[in-house]
């Protein structure tokens, strides 16, 4: 079965989890490619929040109402991809440079629930991370995180720099500790298991439902 196939069952099934009158959070990425159209296709009266510019034009190319994230400060729903799914559910974002909207808008969520092909488990997380920079003291934050290489995309839509940590990440505790300690990161790719309430994994043309023992 292909990637593309096990997207699209975890991306419909999360479709089903969006309920008339909620506001939902819409991540970045291809297998949230999948969501939009199975979200607009039930026809409910929703508001969303979109983690990227390419997600909110394409929600709005499908008829959804898209608020300015600006002035929401509370989310039913929200759902999005990963790169990373790490059996103790840390997880890593950001591989389309979307990580700091991305964990700002799961963090709105009452219920943040990740959807991915069966190819983001991993047995341990590993290097890159997704980094986001402040421009100002660039060359400093490069210094002091020094095993990090500048992704070479364009800037974020908030106007930094898209990087990745190449170092040993088998440590996500301590690492994510240290990312969010050095001047100049605005925002890493880890995202702790507290974050995510439930992980719906594409294998085959089935999806497999992982949910958070609280
Ligand atoms: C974007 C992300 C994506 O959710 C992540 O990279 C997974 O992408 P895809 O669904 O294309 O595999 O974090 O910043």
């Amino acid at each position: 079965m292909d990637q593309d196939t096990e997207k699209r069952v975890a991306a419909e099934a999360a479709a089903l989890l969006v309920e008339d009158g909620m506001h939902v959070g819409l991540g970045t990425g291809s297998t949230v490619a999948f969501l939009l159209p199975a979200i607009a296709a039930r026809g409910l009266n929703i508001t969303c929040v979109a983690t990227s510019v390419r997600t909110e034009d394409a929600a709005r190319e499908l008829g959804m109402k898209v608020a300015n994230a600006a002035e929401v400060n509370h989310l039913d729903l929200a759902i999005d991809g990963a790169d990373q799914i790490a059996p103790d559910w840390w997880i890593v974002k950001g591989g389309g440079a979307a990580h700091t909207r991305e964990k700002i808008v799961a963090s709105m969520a009452d219920r943040f629930v990740v959807i991915a092909d069966s190819s983001k488990t991993v047995d341990g997380l590993h290097a890159p991370i997704p980094l986001e920079l402040l421009q100002y003291g660039l060359a400093n934050t490069l210094r002091l995180l020094d095993d990090v290489t500048l992704r070479g995309v364009p800037d974020s839509p908030d106007g930094n720099v898209i990087a990745d940590y190449q170092g040993d990440a088998s440590d996500p505790v301590n690492l994510a500790a240290w990312l969010g300690s050095v001047p100049g990161v605005v925002e890493h790719g880890l995202f702790p298991p507290s974050m995510t309430s439930e992980i719906l994994i594409g294998r085959g043309d089935a999806v497999e439902r992982l949910t958070r023992a609280i």
